[in-house]
């Protein structure tokens, strides 16, 4: 079985303290932080762009750095994310420009490309960017808030995708899932074939943090 790991989404840490939030993380063994960048328009909330990125970003140069784009034309923004160091970049399927042109754009920048999928998007959706695919993040709620409740059988998605790409030669891409993860739902996650549980509240909730960030190990 493929290693899993926890994936905290920053959007639930306390942004008066993010870098002391992150260095818990760190300390705590975590290795991959997730952003999540909202634009008030592909979803209706806003989070913060890329200046906030840099800042933490710098702080922790060891650690991985994923951008979750939910913005509505991620093309114009990637570079911005590349340049302050996220080592990947996800864009979604349904934005305006989260195509080939966009995926390409991605790898030029040297960063890995992601394409994530809303809940009433189906797993074959991805089928004409898979050569191009490094990671498919699927979202088990509707993007835009944290703390939501996982949707049910999202993890027959995730073991949907997993077969897409095992049977279009892309063993080493990777699959992720984001929305409701904690540790019931991560572990239906895991046993689909996911390998990056990405968890917001779960984790920055927790009184035990290091403990939840191992549980799949
Ligand atoms: C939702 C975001 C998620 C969110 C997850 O639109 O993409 O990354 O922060 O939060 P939880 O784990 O609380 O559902
Ligand atoms: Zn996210």
């Amino acid at each position: 079985m493929r290693k899993t790991i926890v994936a905290p989404s920053i959007l639930s840490a306390d942004f008066s303290k993010l870098g002391e939030e992150i260095a818990n993380l760190r300390d705590a063994g975590c290795e991959r932080i997730h952003v999540d960048v909202m634009d008030g328009q592909f979803v209706p909330n806003i989070s913060f762009g890329a200046p906030v990125v840099k800042q933490v970003r710098k702080m922790f140069p060891d650690m991985i750095f994923d951008a979750h784009l939910m913005i509505i034309d991620p093309i114009k923004y990637v570079e911005d994310f590349a340049k302050i160091g996220c080592d990947i970049i996800i864009v979604h399927i349904e934005s305006l420009s989260g195509g080939r042109e966009c995926l390409e754009k991605i790898h030029s920048l040297g960063c890995k490309a992601g394409i994530s999928i809303k809940p009433k998007t189906p797993a074959e959706a991805i089928l004409p960017l898979v050569d191009l695919l490094d990671e498919v993040l699927v979202m088990s709620v509707e993007p835009g808030f944290g703390g939501q409740s996982y949707i049910e059988g999202s993890e027959q998605k995730i073991a949907e995708v997993r077969k897409i790409l095992d049977e279009n030669g892309k063993q080493d891409a990777i699959v992720s899932v984001d929305g409701g993860i904690n540790d019931e739902t991560g572990m239906l996650c895991k046993n689909a074939g996911c390998e990056v549980l990405v968890a917001g509240s779960w984790i920055f909730g927790a009184t035990n943090r290091e403990e939840r960030l191992h549980l799949f190990d």
